[in-house]
């Protein structure tokens, strides 16, 4: 159901190549309004169109072009007035001013990797976990918020790897080993990102963090939350109470399970991460082709269960041609909300091997932050 009024939104980093998807997708939001836009210093008291470098072929929105770029602080430029904040800011600003804004009661839906690992944070990808958005109160009680929260989405290739890993682990349970090798597009790096010099008639065989941050995201989000004991610190309310606390924990996909191997690539691509991926499944008893094929084309996720206006119709798109998905041709299906997923076959190492295709810097960033946001309002942790 949509929310009776429109929910007031702010942009932090508003500018950027993820802000400016942010610009795009909300411009005409049946849930959302854009309400206050943030960027750094050099940006802050002119107007967006005066200071944004728009790099996306469709027009920039009409609505945002006279509006005025603030400092990203939650007491300027109205985003005190806003129910949701996205966050595009670079990761070395990203921390402080994220918490600043949680800490003044507005939820904060981030792209950035400060608080992926905070153990009361939920790393959501929206076709895999909504679930752990029941996180959220926990957060909000030991921090004392109300309204305030932080949520994050994951780096832009976790993202189109994690959606056909849960597919098959929906439908042939635990995987024991991932082996994942990327080829991502230059807009991952931000504007003006890789310099030309280097990334034409060439491949960059390193991303800084970027294969770190695959193999322990993958677990986070693969993962479920357990409940946990924990003893009251408080003797006398211990015997008051006669009971410990329960508290919620990621589980790390039971505790680090799953082995996954990944290995980065810079490419001369403009948007679209693809990845080759083998995997090895716990279970004794193989899969066949086909029953992999019937996996990735029947996997639906919550977000369509919930039909929120972002979600895609198809969370995965199988291809059958033995040459795609390629970036150029597959990156706009379903409106850059899915993932394509093609050349499944036998891996003479581990079980199968697949290729997948994620828009990095729409299902991959913009467009999960804000599904996510939609998936909140949905369930009611954003009022
Ligand atoms: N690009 C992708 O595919 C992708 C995918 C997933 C996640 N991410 C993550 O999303 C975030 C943004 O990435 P991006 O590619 O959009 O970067 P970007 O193009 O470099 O944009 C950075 C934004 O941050 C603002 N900013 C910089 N310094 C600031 C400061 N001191 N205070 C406030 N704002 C400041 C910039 O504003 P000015 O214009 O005023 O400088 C700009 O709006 C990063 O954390 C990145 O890791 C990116």
């Amino acid at each position: 159901m949509p929310p009776s009024e429109k929910i007031k939104v702010g942009v932090l980093g508003a500018t950027g190549t993820v802000g400016q998807r942010f610009i795009q997708l909300l411009s005409t939001h049946p849930y959302f309004v854009l309400h206050s836009l943030g960027a750094s210093a050099r940006s802050a008291g002119q107007t967006y169109s005066s200071v944004t470098r728009w790099k996306l072929s469709s027009p920039m929105p009409e609505i945002v072009r006279d509006m005025m770029v603030h400092e990203c602080r939650p007491d300027v430029g109205g985003f005190d007035e806003c129910g949701v904040v996205f966050s595009g800011l670079d990761h070395d600003v990203a921390g402080e001013i994220e918490e600043s804004f949680r800490s003044s009661e507005i939820p904060i839906f981030s792209n950035a990797k400060n608080h992926r690992r905070d153990p009361l944070v939920p790393l959501i990808v929206p076709l895999v976990n909504s679930s752990h958005l029941s996180i959220i109160p926990q957060q909000q009680s030991l921090l004392g918020l109300k309204k305030g929260f932080i949520l994050c989405n994951a780096n832009c290739s976790t993202t189109g790897v994690v959606v056909p890993l849960a597919a098959l682990e929906k439908s042939f349970g635990p995987l024991k080993t991932v082996m994942i090798t990327t080829l991502q597009a230059i807009s991952g790096a931000g504007y003006p990102g890789v310099s030309s010099m280097d990334i034409m008639d060439n491949v960059v065989p390193f991303i800084g963090g970027e294969e770190e941050k695959i193999e322990w995201e993958t677990l986070k989000i693969l993962g479920g939350i357990k409940q946990v004991e924990h003893q009251n610190q408080n003797q006398n309310q211990n015997l008051k109470n006669g009971k410990n606390e329960t508290k919620l924990e990621f589980d790390y996909h039971q505790e680090n399970k799953l082995k996954i191997s990944a290995q980065c690539n810079r490419v001369p691509v403009l948007d679209g991460h693809l990845s080759c991926v083998s995997v090895e499944f716990s279970q004794n008893v193989k899969p066949t082709l086909k029953e992999i094929e019937n996996a990735f084309k029947n996997y639906t996720s919550e977000a369509q269960e919930l039909n929120v206006p972002s979600s895609p119709k198809r969370s995965i798109i199988l291809h059958e041609n033995q040459d795609r998905p390629q970036p150029r041709l597959d990156r706009d299906l379903e409106n850059g909300a899915c993932v394509s997923v093609g050349r499944i076959r036998e891996c003479g190492v581990l079980d199968f091997k697949f290729i997948c295709l994620v828009d990095n810097v729409r299902l991959g960033a913009a467009t999960s932050s804000v599904m996510n946001a939609e998936i909140a309002v949905e369930k009611g942790y954003v009022r």
